[in-house]
């Protein structure tokens, strides 16, 4: 559920109506309800509340946006963080130091360094080298640094190949029949704590059987550490959740989810983490963009938004389809491509498909834009970073402003030697 919803003929984000940002701000510009995101973070919150003892580290990855983080903050969630740069954005945002938990597959020396400093709660480690290093710089600064060990459980988690992470012909983690002895040796090192273990197999999943598949291997791992000796106190379930993107599609909900991970690991005798990304943000946002003209096609006709690959690159990457409705909808619909400006025909929103009827100069909306929207923008053919707005109530604000072209044009340099 969320609060984008038709008032009065027009679109609107909680009490604001869409067409104002968009005129106030410019398009494309991605909108952010901090009551669906808040909603998102209960309901979630919510649906593992028969566990014993959970933390909830939300993935930054999915949306970094600083007031993003601080709602999810004041909702008591922590942060999974794939880099210094997410890192220093969760504590900008006031998420405790002890509530990040430090992912990820190419953690540099300098990153490791940074985040034993900073205090970080817990480094989910994908090598025994990672491990190893982490030790060292740990040892040298006189400090002990909290650590998962990341197991590959090697279960296809059956989402698109781009966004699996699961099997074996990934590059996460460590292997499962190998782990027992890497998470022993890990554990003998003087700079690291060995408090867990961690998984994490793919994003949108849609079917909750690969999840539990790979949870109870998890918990099959956990019970060989134990009679070895070692302390096993925190299980990372990771993230995944997906979200309904298109009309009418049904996807196993938070309460199902809750259910499922009670079933397994609610006798575990650990702290059970998560790190949700899409599932708290997805819904949480839309893309608006204006139409800039209606061009004749072959089959169906070609609207052109401002919006394009490099503001929302999920339908160029991954083939995804984001719902299209038009801000002031007349009730009647067409077949039509709808396309971004960009010099490329991967630059395509969708085929062939039946929309609400748009002309020139009208608004419209991408839904289901909150997560790994904004946060994947870039530059390319020389346009704007998109900026973002966030509404609550009836008030609203820019939470991220458009970087120009010029801006990003100042940055450069033609060296002397070039003239
Ligand atoms: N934890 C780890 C270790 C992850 O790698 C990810 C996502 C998450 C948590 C959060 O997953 P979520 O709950 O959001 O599914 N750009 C792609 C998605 C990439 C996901 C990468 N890892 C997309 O637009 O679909």
């Amino acid at each position: 559920m969320d609060h984008f919803e038709i008032r009065d003929g027009a679109l609107h984000a909680e009490q604001v109506a869409l067409a104002e940002i968009g005129c106030e701000v410019g398009t494309p510009v991605y909108v952010y309800s901090r009551a669906t995101l808040e909603r998102h973070a209960r309901v979630f919150r919510e649906a593992l509340s028969s566990l014993p003892k959970v933390h909830i580290a939300f993935a930054v990855k999915s949306n970094p946006n600083l007031a993003v983080l601080r709602v999810l903050a004041r909702e008591g969630y922590g942060a999974d963080v794939v880099s210094e740069g997410e890192m220093n954005r969760a504590l900008a945002a006031g998420m405790p130091a002890g509530d990040i938990v430090f992912s990820g597959v190419g953690k540099s020396k300098r990153e490791l360094t940074a985040a034993v400093r900073a205090g970080i709660g817990q480094f989910n480690l994908e090598s025994e080298e990672e491990g190893v290093e982490l030790a060292g710089i740990a040892a040298s600064l006189g400090l002990r640094a909290t650590c998962a060990l990341r197991v590959n459980p090697d279960v296809d988690a059956g989402t698109h190949a781009k966004i699996s992470t699961g099997k074996a012909e990934n590059k996460f983690g460590v292997p499962y029949d190998r782990a027992a002895a890497i998470y022993a040796r890990l554990s003998a090192l003087e700079g690291l704590e060995m408090h867990g273990l961690a998984v994490h197999i793919g994003s949108q999943i849609s079917d909750l059987e690969p999840s539990r598949k790979a949870f109870v291997k998890m918990g099959a791992l956990m019970r060989e550490l134990r009679e070895q000796g070692l302390t096993v106190s925190h299980m990372d379930l990771g993230g995944g959740l997906g979200v309904p993107y298109k009309p009418g599609e049904s996807l196993p909900t938070p309460a199902e989810y809750g259910a499922m991970v009670a079933e397994v690991a609610g006798d575990w005798g650990v702290t059970v983490m998560f790190e949700p990304g899409r599932v708290i943000t997805g819904n949480a946002g839309v893309l608006v963009t204006e139409v800039i003209r209606v061009k004749e096609g072959a089959s169906a006709p070609w609207v052109v938004v401002d919006a394009a690959m490099n503001d929302l690159a999920r339908p160029a990457m991954y083939d995804a389809w984001h719902d299209f409705s038009a801000v002031q909808p007349t009730g009647e619909t067409m077949l039509a491509n709808v396309v971004g400006p960009i010099c490329e025909s991967s630059d395509t929103f969708a085929k062939n498909r039946e929309i609400d009827v748009v002309k020139a100069g009208d608004l419209a909306v991408f839904r289901t834009a909150g997560a790994y929207g904004a946060t994947m923008a870039n530059t390319y053919n020389s346009r704007a970073l998109v900026p973002e707005v966030m509404v609550d109530g009836d008030k609203w604000a820019i939470v991220a402003e458009r970087i120009e072209p010029a801006t990003i044009l100042a940055a450069e340099q033609v060296p002397d030697w070039l003239d």
